[in-house]
């Protein structure tokens, strides 16, 4: 991935972070292979830099700043200092630390999931899960599959554990599992190594919004069984969904304990509480369990967990829901208004965003500084490909600016492609 070029009136990734031409290189021979292949290149996080000052940004996939409870992290934090401060600030936790294992349990039984604490690893946050579950499977040179586009956060988690990654289409319906059978077919008949992992992310995907359909899960399950491979199942959006056409999880559809569920608080509680979890066959758990080194943040661990066992965690992902619901219709009613129609988007069920396809001339990395100029910023499709795809498309996230600017910043986007046809 390159780094994006911006003018003054963006903040670029170069500005904040070290310059190619400060480096010194004085520790490279040290640094892993890994590494030395990624040095110069944009790493993780680095895109959070990209921002104009008076453009609206749709860059950004975080929550609405005013939905994250801070309030109620403030009340449940007193009531588990007054209740068990030593315990809880000590290494291993006191007795909220377990509850929170207990909860997801009951909440996985409760969408059909075979589930008990030994199925359950707590993990800082879902990249990190992901991350422990590559570490369990992965050596260097070993191959993954995954959507493209797929979540740019794992798709450097994958990068750092030097494997091969190997991306396939997603239409409406999500991962075209049609070719992924193709692909494992050929492998097979060609005597090559079958990957040990897919990563897909089912509900609501980042980036494109759309919901793997049932007859896809069931055929991947399928897949995984005949070609012996593990499914990782990111299911960060699962909870925010705002229709009510509901499909079983791939873990309720698992019955060889070949899928490894992975769950997020950041988007129902807030990304600073860096706390996720890892629902899989108890063998693979404790396989992770062993990997997993320095546990996990147990003070935050008790406050999640008591935020959730008074139910201040299902009220809030009501709101949430209602207040996320209000946004996507608000930008897709802004899209039929004001985009040319040469493009194209797609229209999520669920989540934080929404995919735009353009007419394939136009190179979304090079369109953004007219964007913010115009008054607007996004993110340009490439970065969501482990290859050089998706230069026509761009991910616009309708979760984390005002209501009321959504369609100023639809406006723009709708101007500055029209300039570019
Ligand atoms: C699909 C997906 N998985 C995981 C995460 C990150 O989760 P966490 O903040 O818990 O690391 C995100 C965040 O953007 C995401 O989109």
């Amino acid at each position: 991935m390159s780094i994006l070029i911006m003018s003054d009136t963006i903040e670029s990734t170069q500005s904040k972070c070290m310059k190619e031409s400060d480096r010194s290189g004085a520790f490279d021979h040290l640094f892993t292979a890994t590494v030395q292949d990624q040095i110069g290149s944009t790493g993780y996080g680095d895109w959070r830099l990209v921002s104009a000052s008076d453009a609206v940004s749709l860059g950004y996939g975080f929550p609405y700043p005013s939905s994250l409870p801070s309030d109620d992290l403030v009340t449940v934090t007193e009531a588990v200092l007054a209740d068990e401060g030593e315990h809880v600030l000590q290494y291993g936790g006191g007795s909220y630390t377990e509850q929170l294992t207990d909860f997801l349990v009951e909440r996985a039984q409760s969408s059909d999931i075979d589930c008990d604490p030994s199925n359950i690893l707590l993990t800082n946050g879902g990249t990190r899960a992901i991350d422990v579950v590559c570490r369990a499977f992965l050596e260097p040179s070993d191959s993954l599959i995954v959507e493209g586009p797929t979540f740019m956060g794992a798709i450097s988690v994958f990068r750092n554990h030097g494997v091969e990654i190997d991306s396939f289409d997603v239409d409406t319906d999500g991962l075209d599992v049609d070719a992924v059978a193709e692909e494992l077919r050929t492998r097979e008949r060609e005597g090559r190594e079958i990957p040990k992992l897919l990563y897909t992310i089912p509900n609501f995907q980042n980036p494109t919004g759309v919901t793997l359909s049932l007859d896809r899960r069931n055929r991947l399950l399928e897949l995984a069984d005949e070609y012996d491979f593990v499914l990782i199942e990111d299911d960060a959006y699962g909870d925010l969904r705002y229709t009510e056409h509901e499909l079983p999880t791939l873990k309720a559809l698992d019955d060889t304990g070949r899928v490894v569920r992975i769950g997020t608080f950041s988007k129902t509680i807030a990304p600073g509480v860096r706390t996720g979890w890892i629902i899989a066959n108890n063998e693979i758990v404790e396989a992770l369990r062993k990997l997993n080194a320095g546990g996990t943040n147990t003070f935050t661990r008790s406050l999640v967990a008591h935020y959730c066992t008074t139910g201040k965690l299902d009220e809030h992902i009501e709101e949430l829901r209602d207040v996320y619901e209000e946004r996507r219709d608000r930008i897709l009613h802004a899209l039929e208004t004001h985009m040319p129609p040469a493009a194209e988007w797609t229209e999520p069920e669920g989540g934080f965003f929404v995919w735009v396809t353009l007419p394939i001339h136009i190179d979304t990395e090079e369109m953004l500084h007219d964007a913010a100029e115009n008054g607007v910023t996004y993110l340009p499709g490439s970065m969501f490909f482990p290859t050089d795809e998706g230069s026509n498309s761009l991910r616009l996230s309708f979760s984390y600016v005002p209501l009321d600017e959504l369609e100023r910043g639809i406006a723009a986007l709708g101007r500055t492609v029209r300039e570019r046809l």
